[in-house]
């Protein structure tokens, strides 16, 4: 064990010392410098040559290479009483007190990461859920049907509730879908994957085998949330679209097995619920069917309050007004109604040079300018579509 460590650290370009006696091995030790430290890693004694001074002669054969590479302070850390304690102490190196050591288990494996990497994955930074603003129905429904259940398999065990495993979000553009799925992930702790569909058909084989071959490799995963946007574009209702039933018969069979391993979600979202193969979306398929709408008044001050706690705003700014002239926005509107207001700030502020602050008036031509891109007709088309798909 100690050899093949001992092996793989030369490989890896760390300073090896070796202690030869009788032309066999008994003792090495082993450092790795960064700049002008170098950390002691590796330290075995033959037991046969213990207390004979080969710890103290090996790390002073260290010290020397080391000084040569411009290092100038050596730690170790080992534990009191091990191998190598006492030739640290002879050769005058400090016991620190008092220190902790803090380790932690990184949540994936390197096999796995490879497949994240193949498929463009990414794990999310921590706080994407904690982000959301507004999204209170989405946020509270998936907390209690997807996330209590998948962080308490036991309980969900016991009681015979299976743990959910795909979800579809449908709703008009710029709702927050996307954004929610990354939050998901987050929140999960687990990687994130979104398939392309236009990547997937350009990997050379057809949608179809670059899909199956997607799910299984990703559902061989502890733990993933494979992300496919534009759902429609994947699962088009096969007498619409004949071209795309090799696709949608690959998904009828790849669903089932994914939902087989446990520790996967797939999630996917769609403007066109009503554009999907009814086959696809019936229970035993999805788990849920999510309608992810604009968000209400309490949603919107959540918005307008964390965009403009990224600005420097005037205080007469009120939250409030801007929630009542915003009905109907999108956060991606509420963003650009923003971002436009800060635009104008700035270039007030390059040519008069005074505080730059985004003012009521900023932000009230920026609202006025910014259109709802969710109209009447669909919003009215989006609540019939939640009567007859959604369900949770
Ligand atoms: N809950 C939220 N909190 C803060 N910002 C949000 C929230 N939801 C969405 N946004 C912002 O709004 C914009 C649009 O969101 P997103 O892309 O998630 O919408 P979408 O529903 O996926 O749209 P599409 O249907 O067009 O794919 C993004 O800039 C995103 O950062
Ligand atoms: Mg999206």
């Amino acid at each position: 064990m100690e050899i093949a460590q001992f092996i793989s650290e030369v490989n890896d370009g760390a300073v090896v010392i070796v202690a030869i006696a009788n032309s066999a091995l008994v003792g090495l030790v082993g450092a790795r410098v960064a700049g002008d430290r170098a950390w002691t890693q590796l330290v075995a004694i033959h037991p046969d040559w213990r207390n004979k001074g080969i710890g103290s002669a090996l790390s002073h054969g260290l010290e020397k290479r080391l000084l040569h590479l411009g290092v100038r302070k050596v730690s170790a850390l080992i534990g009191r009483g091990q191998v190598g304690e006492q030739a640290l102490l002879n050769r005058g190196f400090t016991p620190v007190e008092g220190l902790v050591l803090y380790e932690k288990l990184l949540s994936i494996e390197p096999g796995e990461v490879r497949i994240i990497d193949k498929w463009g994955g990414q794990v999310l930074e921590a706080d994407l859920w904690d982000q959301l603003s507004g999204m209170k129905r989405e946020r509270d429904l998936v907390n209690q049907r997807i996330i209590a259940p998948l962080s308490d398999p036991s309980l969900a065990s016991r009681i015979g509730l299976r743990l959910p495993s795909t979800v579809l979000m449908f709703g008009p553009p710029g709702t927050g879908k996307t954004t929610f799925a990354k939050a998901l992930a987050s929140r999960l702790s687990w990687p994130f994957v979104e398939l392309l569909p236009s990547k997937l058909a350009s990997g050379g084989g057809t949608l179809a085998n670059e899909l199956r071959e997607a799910l299984t490799e990703l559902g061989r995963l502890e733990h993933v949330v494979i992300f496919i946007d534009e759902f429609d574009e994947i699962a088009p209702a096969r007498e619409s679209r004949p071209a795309a039933a090799g696709v949608v018969n690959e998904l009828l069979k790849s669903i089932p097995d994914l939902r087989e391993r446990a520790g996967k979600l797939l999630v996917c979202a769609t403007n066109f619920v009503e554009a999907i193969d009814p086959a696809v979306l019936r229970p035993g398929r999805f788990d849920f069917l999510i309608g992810v709408g604009p968000p209400d008044r309490d949603g919107l001050t959540a918005l307008w309050t964390h965009s403009l706690s990224r600005m420097n705003v005037d205080e007469k700014v009120s939250v409030k007004e801007l929630t009542e002239k915003c009905v109907g926005f999108t956060p991606g509107d509420v963003d650009l109604a923003a971002q436009r207001a800060a635009a104008r700030a700035f270039a007030r502020a390059q040519s008069d040079g005074k505080t730059p602050l985004v003012l009521n008036d900023d932000l009230n031509v920026a609202i006025s300018r910014t259109r709802p891109s969710i109209t009447a007709e669909m919003l009215n088309a989006f609540n019939t579509e939640v009567i007859s798909f959604e369900r949770i």
